[in-house]
Order: structure tokens, then sequence, then C-alpha cells
């Protein structure tokens, strides 16, 4: 009698040794979670999605407790929300504007059974933020001021647009209950608005993983 393992099945395990690493905090190599996505995705890893050491300390840092609902302003494939999602006790929802993104996002969360990590499909502006308790930004709009980094041109990315998007964050952190923790890898393009306090600045990776906590409403 021979054994033949079907490539469905190597997969199966990989995705089983990946979840229990995760689950247990252990960091592991981005390109195993980066197999989880189509091949065109992955290449875009390095530049566009959250490195796992940088989302296991994210999550650690934004989901204190079980009830905490984090926001991914641009989930992207659902790197950083799925990751966070397995690895902490805490909700995520990403939100995203490229439908084919938040399509892939879904069926990984699928794959991995991380039951607390959801996606949206939609800009960011259109989304009630009082419904979250936390937030993470992964300098999102970027590509829209630099061309060779540009994910796709299935939506537009202009100076404009750029524009829109961090005065909107801006005005919706500001708008934020006190309490709100915000992480940001890579900042946003823009300042904090008044009432946040930086709690810790931290080199990871690349960048700096920075955490802001709003202590006072700001009376403008
Ligand atoms: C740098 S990627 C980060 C992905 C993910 N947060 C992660 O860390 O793995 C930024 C994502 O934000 C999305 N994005 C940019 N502007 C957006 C907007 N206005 N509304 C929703 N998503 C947006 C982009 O399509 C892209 O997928």
């Amino acid at each position: 009698m021979s054994f033949v393992l079907h490539p469905a099945d190597i997969r199966r395990g990989e995705v089983a040794a990946l979840v229990a690493d995760l689950r247990a905090g252990r960091d592991v190599a981005d390109f195993r979670f980066d197999l989880l996505v189509p091949p065109g995705l992955r290449r875009l890893s390095v530049t566009h999605w959250t490195p796992v050491q940088v989302a296991l300390r994210a999550a650690e840092l934004l989901a204190p407790c079980a009830k905490t609902k984090v926001l991914d302003i641009g989930s992207g494939c659902g790197k950083f929300c799925l990751i966070a999602a397995l690895s902490s006790g805490g909700r995520f929802t990403g939100v995203e504007q490229r439908p084919h993104l938040a399509a892939t996002a879904k069926r990984v969360a699928g794959e991995l059974g991380a039951a607390r990590a959801s996606f949206v499909s939609g800009d960011m502006a259109d989304l009630d933020w009082t419904l979250f308790d936390a937030f993470y930004l992964f300098n999102p709009f970027y590509e829209n001021l630099m061309r060779s980094i540009r994910i796709d041109e299935t939506v537009p990315s202009t100076g404009e647009n750029f524009a829109r998007c961090v005065s909107t964050v801006q005005a919706k952190l500001g708008g934020a209950r006190v309490g709100t923790r915000v992480a940001m890898y890579h900042g946003f393009g823009g300042d904090m608005p008044p009432g946040y306090e930086q709690v810790t600045r931290e080199a990871l990776g690349t960048a700096f993983l920075e955490l802001w906590v709003k202590t006072q409403d700001h009376q403008g």
C-alpha cells in the first residue's frame, strides 16, 4: 500500500499549523500567510500588507479585552484583521474600497476559521466609526501620491483623493469618544487630531508602530 498526499491535504495541514501558531501568539514568517492569497496579491505583500510581527503587536495594543471592536481602515486582503482576530480576543472589521480584496479577505477568513474577523466592501468615509472602540491604519492612502506603488487601476488615485481621505480620518477620529485607541504603522498621511496622546512608539519591521489614545474631548 502506498500513500499519496493530495495538494489539498498539504494545504489543510499548513493552514492548521499556521492557525495554531497564530493562536499561540507565535510570530510566523510572512510567506506562510501570503501563500493563502492569489499570487497577484502575494507580490504586493512586502509593500501593502502588514507584516505578521506588526499585526501581532498592534492587536495586543488595540484589543486589551474581548469586547473591543477594532476597525482596520483600508483592510486590503485582510492580513491585519485575520492575524489579529486569531491571536487576540477582540473583534476586527476591515473596510476596503476594492471589492476583489474584500472578497479575498472573506474567503481566507473562512479557510482560517477566523470567526472574529469580518470585512465590508466600500469607502471608509461611508462607515459609521462610532460603532468601534479602536482603529488601525497602515498608511492606507499613500498610493494616491505614488503611482509606482499603486495596487491596481480599479479605483481612482489622485492627490485630491489623498487629501479627502486624510481629512476624513482626522474628522472621524476627532469625533470619537474618550478612550478610543488608534494604532498606526507608517502613519496615515496626516497629524492626529487634538485630544489624542501618543502612548507608545516602537521600532518594528521597516517603521514605527504607534499607539495613540484619546484622553480628552477637544472643543474646536
Ligand atoms: C497599505 S494597504 C493596508 C492593508 C491592510 N490594512 C493590512 O495592513 O494588511 C491599504 C489599503 O487601503 C485601501 N484603501 C485606500 N483608501 C481607501 C478608502 N478610502 N476606503 C477604503 N479602503 C481604502 C486600499 O485599497 C488598500 O487595500
